[in-house]
């Protein structure tokens, strides 16, 4: 696997690839991979020739309260674990490189569908994360783009970029990575206790309560009661728990398949999880 840090010797790396016409997949992370980054590298290895995988830690999508200077920075492991999965040039760039010395003046803002769920409570995130990936697409220039169905509005706002801003690129979402207790994979586990690592899988219980409960007539005005009150009784403080359609329109009952939402924080760490749930007419 090579590694390169600048966007000139990453066209050089990828200047052979690009002759031979071969395809690229890339797959952006911030680094501090566990299985769930590597199963995006898996993906991507199936669909495309050659795959590149940034590791930036993107200092426009963190609010000033927010763990950027903290953010677990593991580039050696991470390489490490790339080079294993099959990564073939990693992209890891200073943020003097991506984003220089002079004032930044251009964002891509995407509208509405980043005014809910985590954008409500995280002003100018998916301002930061829409403008990186759109500076990563042209600097790596991908077929495919892969990114992890845990972060699902993330995900949905890539697509929505991706589409109104014409890139020729495939985007292609990667179903949630679960420890075999059902917690979803994140780099913010790192950061639970030993206690509040065995109340986090209730996250996913929860959510397969309530799919249960949907599935078997509740309304969906209960089944989402059912899902807080249970994440209240295991010690969370929710920051919200919502239903709206796969691409994030509001919904009012399940007649159609929805998606259901759950961002909740144990102590000072704050946990995202999700579930499709399908609708079928009886
Ligand atoms: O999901 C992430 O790790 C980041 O938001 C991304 C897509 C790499 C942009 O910085």
């Amino acid at each position: 696997m090579k590694t390169e840090t600048t966007v000139q010797s990453l066209n050089a790396a990828l200047a052979p690839a690009r002759l031979a016409r071969k395809t690229i997949g890339f797959v952006p992370t911030m680094g501090n991979l566990h299985q769930g980054h590597l199963n995006l590298v898996l993906e991507a290895k199936k669909l495309c020739d050659i795959v590149v995988v940034s590791i930036f830690v993107n200092p426009i999508q963190f609010g000033p309260n927010e763990d950027f200077d903290n953010y677990p920075r593991t580039l050696e492991a991470d390489s490490q674990l790339l080079a294993e999965a099959g990564c073939d040039v990693l992209f890891a760039p200073s943020v003097q490189q991506m984003y220089g010395d002079q004032p930044r003046r251009t964002a891509v803002v995407v509208g509405e569908i980043t005014d809910v769920l985590c954008g409500r409570s995280r002003a100018g995130h998916f301002d930061g994360v829409a403008t990186v990936v759109t500076k990563l697409f042209h600097i790596v220039q991908p077929d495919t783009a892969f990114f992890g169905q845990k972060d699902w509005q993330q995900l949905a706002v890539i697509r929505q970029m991706t589409r109104d801003l014409s890139f020729p690129i495939d985007v292609v979402g990667v179903p949630i990575a679960r420890a075999e207790d059902g917690l979803a994979l994140s780099s913010r586990n790192g950061y639970l206790t030993d206690l509040q690592r065995k109340v986090a899988p209730k996250i996913y219980q929860s959510l397969t309560d309530a799919e249960h409960a949907l599935q078997t007539q509740s309304s969906l005005a209960d089944a989402l009661t059912q899902l807080r009150a249970s994440l209240t009784k295991a010690g969370f403080e929710i920051d919200y728990v919502e239903a709206l359609s796969p691409d994030l329109a509001p919904v009012t009952a399940f007649d159609q398949d929805i998606v259901l939402f759950v961002a909740a924080k144990l102590g000072e760490t704050r946990l995202i999880d999700n579930l499709l749930v399908k609708y079928t007419e009886h």
